[in-house]
């Protein structure tokens, strides 16, 4: 199987309605669409994603952020798909992002950083079942 990564485009880009042009980058990049809905998600589905930060100083901010309004989910796939996202995204700070990333174009800062992207391999696959059955994947 290729490999997996879960995109989430969070509540700044859907706000801005730039998910379609995110979107596009994205398959225009060689990156498999498995599986995409619109969610609304709740503190505690926030809080459980981004458990691995819940010691961080930002942690109550990221989840009062990510479930301040709809989010867009999507299952993608594609050879080395983990890293090569990461590339396309950016840094997490816009303001260390290189320039054509995601978030150079539509981030406006660490927090509101228009994008999620999982960070190994082995996180590409648990968040991709975080939102999604199998069965549920094209
Ligand atoms: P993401 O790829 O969704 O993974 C964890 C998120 O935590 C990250 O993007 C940022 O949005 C958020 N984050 C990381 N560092 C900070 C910070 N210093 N302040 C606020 N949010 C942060």
């Amino acid at each position: 199987m290729a490999e997996r990564t879960l995109c989430i485009i969070k509540p700044d880009a859907v706000k801005k309605n730039v998910q379609g042009s995110i979107i596009q980058k994205i398959l225009d990049s060689g990156f498999k669409m498995k599986g995409m809905r619109m969610a609304q998600l709740s503190e505690r589905e926030a809080g459980l994603f981004y458990e691995i930060h819940r010691e961080r100083p930002f942690y109550k901010e990221l989840v009062s952020f990510m479930t301040s309004g709809p989010v867009v989910v999507i299952a993608l796939e594609k050879e080395n798909a983990v890293a090569d996202y990461r590339t396309l995204i950016g840094a997490t700070d816009p303001a260390e992002a290189a320039e054509g990333t995601i978030r150079k174009l539509f981030a406006s800062s660490k927090g509101e950083n228009a994008v999620h992207g999982s960070d190994s391999v082995e996180n590409g696959m648990n968040e991709v079942a975080f939102f999604f059955r199998e069965s549920e994947l094209a």
